[in-house]
């Protein structure tokens, strides 16, 4: 599969989540050459190289449903120079995009499960790709839950869509912010907590429980320990990692986790193949 090329698109809108934060959709305006998969059809935790003129490439992870009419989610905090470029490019300007890259969630093994999705900060954006195909074949799934953690109660991502997700029958969702704050309104449970502490009184079945798990890798060390305790087995964990990356496909070795690629082995990995992984985590 070739996903060297990087294929036009325009940005057909951008939404600003937070402070430094935005959904910008991009629609693809060239085709896929021969035997090049289109960078729109992804599976829920695959990431795309995104590039911006003069400023350079950077992994991004998939943000929304994946669609069949070329267009692209994705949720962008500035952080450098490709992240500022692109918030910098104004509604209707052009980016690049390579891809898809890497593994996604292994959605195969969830139907008939209980899938326990938690994310912290900026790991909402692929865990909302997840979640929305989840949703879409709601009836596949067990009982399905979001653990949400961020900052503050602005630093929460989709404010305009939590309210209606938690007002759903088929979905528990409980959110949590580290200080203070009005929490966003028709949210019940935003609690002035660490993402740990959503996991209580929950009724969790460890096997028939998995775990996506998304968040900045610092939080993984305090997120795993409680999981296990509830008795949910390695392997029931899945946990996606962020590594500087260049090539995305296994050449270059920049991504390395120990002896696993990130590009091409994950970005989603199973917890039980990172645990004994000396710097994996
Ligand atoms: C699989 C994957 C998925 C991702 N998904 C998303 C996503 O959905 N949304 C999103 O916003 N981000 C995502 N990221 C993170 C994003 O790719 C990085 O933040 C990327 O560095 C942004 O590129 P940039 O050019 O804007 O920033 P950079 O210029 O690369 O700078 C980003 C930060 O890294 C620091 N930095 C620069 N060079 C180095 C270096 N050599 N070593 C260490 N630190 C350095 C900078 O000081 C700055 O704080 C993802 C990353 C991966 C690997
Ligand atoms: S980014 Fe080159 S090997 Fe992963």
């Amino acid at each position: 599969m070739n996903t060297s090329v990087p294929l036009a698109a325009r940005i057909n809108a951008i939404r600003h989540l937070t402070e430094d934060t935005a959904l910008f959709t991009l629609q693809l305006t060239e085709r896929p050459r021969q035997h090049q998969p289109s960078p729109a059809r992804f599976h829920p935790g695959q990431f795309l190289q995104l590039s911006v003129a003069g400023a350079g490439e950077a992994p991004i992870s998939y943000c929304g449903f994946p669609s069949s009419d070329g267009s692209i989610e994705l949720c962008v905090r500035k952080a450098g120079r490709v992240t500022a470029a692109l918030h910098e490019t104004a509604l209707g300007g052009q980016v690049a995009v390579r891809g898809p890259f890497g593994h996604g969630f292994p959605l195969e093994h969830y139907a008939g499960q209980d899938v326990l999705m938690m994310a912290g900060g900026l790991g909402m954006a692929p865990l909302r790709s997840l979640m929305l195909a989840l949703l879409h074949q709601r009836e596949r799934y067990g009982q399905l839950t979001l653990l949400y953690g961020a900052k503050a109660p602005e630093a929460l991502l989709f404010r305009h869509e939590l309210g209606d997700l938690a007002n759903r029958k088929d979905l528990l969702v409980r959110l949590a912010v580290d200080r203070a704050g009005e929490c966003p309104p028709g949210i019940p449970s935003c609690r002035i907590a660490l993402l740990p502490a959503l996991l209580e009184g929950l009724c969790i079945a460890p096997d028939r429980t998995v775990v996506p798990l998304c968040g900045p890798p610092s939080a993984y060390r305090f997120l795993i320990p409680p999981l296990l305790e509830r008795g949910i087995a390695a392997e029931r964990i899945q946990l996606s990692l962020e590594r500087r990356m260049q090539c995305g496909v296994g050449r270059c070795g920049h991504c390395a986790v120990g002896t696993l690629l990130c590009c091409v082995d994950g970005p989603v990995f199973a917890y039980s193949m990172l645990k004994d992984l000396e710097g994996a985590l």
